[in-house]
């Protein structure tokens, strides 16, 4: 077989460099991505000029990665990927609850609180009450599931966006489920808000036409022994972004009910039950 380059079996030529001994997964997913890169360049016969400002946009993502920042994933996920790649790995029970995209705002280790507490430290923003129970795919309440959940603030940043400016841990906590399986905090109304859109991720959207709005959503990350873990939010049902999602993280199923409740110290009441699939 000629080795030397041609057009026509580029990706070829490119995979059959790999060595025999390499691991075969990494040779599987390799080899699939260099036929994709291949087919795509020659599909849409890309210029010298669209090569170089690709390696561009791709170089000004990794620049502006930090600790804190991860400018690729974001990229990720406003292209879909995200969830395409959380969907093939989390396919469930049609009575489980599903998965949606992490997102950049979690911070492991927070606080645990008592059930009913409120996860609004600084006091703007419509209370809302959030309940439900936390059950197996046959109903049964579990015990001992940790509720660890995150928001934005009224204004649409989370705590860890703001240093400084919000309070530490603001509108996030864990809760513990008794033996009943409920939990029930207090926090608010969540918001629709931009994803971090000063970057070349930004610059992207803005280039095809698009927002980089996420509908207004409450983070659950759901975890008990013997179960699959769960990472999804609850969106509001009201919420103007509903179909536009930025990063594609809408399901039919986790469009939650807020319900407006008259009186009393709390706006809206939200309920949403979780079905936890098991390992
Ligand atoms: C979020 O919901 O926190 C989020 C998800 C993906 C990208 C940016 C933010
Ligand atoms: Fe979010």
């Amino acid at each position: 077989m000629n080795a030397h380059f041609s057009e026509a079996r580029s990706a070829d030529i490119a995979i059959e460099r790999i060595s025999a001994d390499a691991p075969p997964r990494l040779v599987e997913v390799v080899s699939s991505l260099v036929r994709h890169l291949h087919a795509f360049a020659k599909e849409t016969r890309l210029t010298q000029e669209e090569w170089e400002l690709g390696i561009d946009f791709l170089t000004k993502t990794g620049q502006i990665c930090s600790d804190e920042r991860q400018e690729f994933i974001l990229l990720s996920d406003v292209l879909g990927l995200s969830m395409l790649v959380d969907a093939i790995n989390n396919r469930r029970p049609a009575a489980a609850t599903e998965n949606t995209v992490f997102g950049p705002f979690h911070v492991a280790n927070a606080p645990f609180r008592e059930m009913g507490d409120n996860i609004c430290l600084d006091g703007k923003g419509e209370p809302c009450l959030f309940e439900g129970s936390v059950v197996d795919l046959d109903g049964n309440a579990i015990t001992g599931a940790c509720v660890d959940v995150w928001s934005d603030n009224a204004e649409g940043y989370y705590d860890v966006q703001q240093p400084g400016i919000q309070p530490k841990w603001n509108n996030r906590g864990r809760f513990l489920t008794g033996e009943d399986g409920r939990y029930v905090f207090k926090g608010i109304k969540p918001i629709s808000y931009p994803i971090p859109d000063d970057g070349p991720v930004g610059k992207m959207l803005e280039a095809l036409g698009r927002h980089p709005y996420r509908p207004a959503h409450m983070h659950f990350l759901v975890t008990a022994p013997g179960y699959q873990r769960l990472v999804t939010h609850t969106f509001v049902e009201d919420d103007p972004y509903l179909e536009s999602d930025a990063v594609f993280g809408v399901k039919e199923t986790l469009i939650a009910n807020y319900k407006r409740v008259d009186g009393g110290d709390i706006a809206w009441r939200s309920t949403f039950g979780f079905v936890l699939a098991p390992l």
